[in-house]
């Protein structure tokens, strides 16, 4: 499970109130969490200080292991909240490398500015989920504007490069968000229903996901199986 909480609100008692109702569920599910830009306020005090999640980075970014899975949190706020400073952006970044070089292996390649696109190719990521954007969103297997699928038959079967997922749908009072009208090549699927994502990393090979659609009383309305059989930084070759 994941939460975004809007902390900035009435200064967080709009958090306090949601983290009461969801209470009954996060009580005894597990639930890892990540910053957003409604936790911005004060230098994202209200977030650093009300969860503790694994590392010594106040929450901010982490990663760990779950199965045969290894799951990297981490804040794209960086890149945005300028005015804390620039420290932030380059550690996490540095912070971000040797993960993905403990768990992935070395790639000698080093991508040219501190940007994520790059850094999460050359290390053979598999899969990205992304949010903000209040809808849903597969994209093909894409790296630097190409779709570079496994085949046009089976593009998730051994694709050439990392999967996008967008999936921030899960509800807001600022309502549904729209698409462009014209979908980019690397556009597979949208949906603007409020809902949420469930994965199941199954093996070493394959990965499991599918959308729920709240608007459609916990219809499945998007399904993939992505199956790797390489991974890491050589992933691609
Ligand atoms: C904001 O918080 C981060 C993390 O604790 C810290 O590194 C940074 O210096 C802070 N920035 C300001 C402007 O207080
Ligand atoms: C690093 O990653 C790039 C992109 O996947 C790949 O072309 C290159 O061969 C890799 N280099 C090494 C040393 O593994
Ligand atoms: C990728 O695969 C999808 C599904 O088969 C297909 O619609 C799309 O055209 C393919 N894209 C490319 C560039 O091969
Ligand atoms: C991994 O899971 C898939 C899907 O259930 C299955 O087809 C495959 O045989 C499994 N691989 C192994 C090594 O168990």
């Amino acid at each position: 499970m994941c939460i975004i909480v809007m902390f900035v609100q009435d200064n967080g008692r709009i958090g306090d109130e949601f983290m009461r109702q969801i209470e009954s569920i996060a009580a005894y599910t597990p639930y890892m969490t990540c910053p957003g830009n409604h936790e911005w306020v004060a230098n994202f005090s209200q977030y650093r200080s009300r969860f503790s999640m694994p590392g010594d980075t106040e929450s901010l970014w982490y990663s760990w292991n779950i199965g045969p899975a290894h799951i990297i949190s981490f804040s794209t706020e960086v890149y945005f909240y300028l005015e804390f400073g620039l420290d932030l952006l380059f550690t996490q970044y540095q912070w971000l490398r040797s993960d993905l070089e403990v768990r992935m292996g070395r790639n000698d390649t080093t991508p040219p500015a501190p940007g994520l696109e790059d850094l999460f190719y050359q290390y053979g990521v598999d899969l990205e989920l992304w949010a903000h954007e209040h809808t849903y969103e597969r994209l093909w297997p894409v790296y630097n504007y190409k779709v570079l699928n496994g085949s046009s038959e089976e593009p998730y079967v051994n694709p050439k490069a990392p999967v996008h997922i967008i999936t921030g749908s899960a509800g807001c009072r600022e309502k549904h968000d729209g698409f462009i009208p014209h979908p980019r090549d690397w556009s597979a699927f949208r949906s603007s229903d409020y809902g949420y994502t469930r994965m199941h990393v199954i093996n070493h090979t394959h990965l499991y996901l599918e959308q729920v659609s709240d608007d459609q009383y916990g219809k499945v309305i998007d399904k993939m199986m992505l199956v790797k059989e390489k991974h890491g930084a050589h992933a691609w070759s």
